[in-house]
């Protein structure tokens, strides 16, 4: 994922430009440091009191230099407008957010609204195209058979949440005006390992991220990802 971010980064803007990023949903702000380590500068946005505390107990231990191009916020994304000026940023990332968010027009029109001419809305979401794949791999038959003809699932902690089509998201971001300009498939092989499981031993890590970088870009492996990188260039 971090690694399509900087390539559709770098096909889009001048190497060293310093951008202006805004993450909508950042969690604990793992992608916030990580781009803001990178030299741009970045808000963070998060509606999770508990989240934002975590992102900044990770921001603290940050050097000065990198502190300072980094602004973490409590907000909604849909609400974007009562935050930022339009067009004030040149990437929007919304990654992992879309699933809990049973309308997400109004959200997806809010991020749209935040970037200027030429910026970048880079969008993960769960991809409801392949919904069955993940109990059909593990034999649950039942489980792949109740998969198909709905876009609701259950996530790893148990929690309800929303699957989105490709072909549906691609026609809603032409109508916010950032119609899709690339695509990968995350997670085609690697879905089904436990949350519990330990990491593999370097050499087996490097060809697990290989294998799963040319899936994501290949069809027609992209296409049953578990999760879908979409990413949509405004007008
Ligand atoms: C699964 S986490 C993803 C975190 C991070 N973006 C990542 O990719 O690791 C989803 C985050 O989105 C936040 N969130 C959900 N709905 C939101 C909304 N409407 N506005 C802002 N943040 C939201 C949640 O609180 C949570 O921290």
């Amino acid at each position: 994922m971090a690694r399509q971010v900087d390539e559709q980064i770098a096909a889009r803007f001048p190497v060293g430009q310093r951008l202006r990023i805004l993450d909508v949903g950042m969690g604990q702000g793992t992608q916030v440091l990580r781009l803001a380590r990178a030299g741009h500068k970045v808000t963070g946005l998060e509606s999770d009191p508990e989240m934002l505390a975590a992102a900044r107990r990770e921001l603290a231990g940050e050097p000065a230099g990198i502190r300072e191009r980094v602004r973490v916020m409590e907000g909604d994304g849909r609400e974007t407008g009562a935050h930022f000026l339009p067009g004030s940023f040149d990437v929007v990332l919304c990654h992992g957010v879309l699933m809990y968010v049973p309308e997400p027009d109004a959200l997806l029109a809010a991020l749209a609204r935040m970037l200027a001419p030429g910026g970048l809305l880079s969008l993960l979401v769960r991809n409801a195209d392949a919904l069955a794949m993940r109990a059909g791999l593990g034999g649950d038959w039942a489980g792949a058979l109740a998969a198909f003809d709905t876009d609701a699932y259950t996530n790893r902690l148990g929690l309800p949440a929303r699957a989105d089509r490709r072909e549906a998201l691609a026609a809603t971001m032409s109508g916010i005006g950032a119609p899709l300009s690339a695509w990968y498939g995350v997670r085609v092989f690697t879905d089904g390992v436990p949350n519990e499981s330990s990491l593999p031993v370097p050499a087996e890590l490097s060809q697990i991220i290989a294998a799963e970088d040319r899936a994501g870009r290949t069809d027609p492996y992209r296409a049953v990802a578990a999760l879908l990188h979409l990413c949509g260039v405004r007008g």
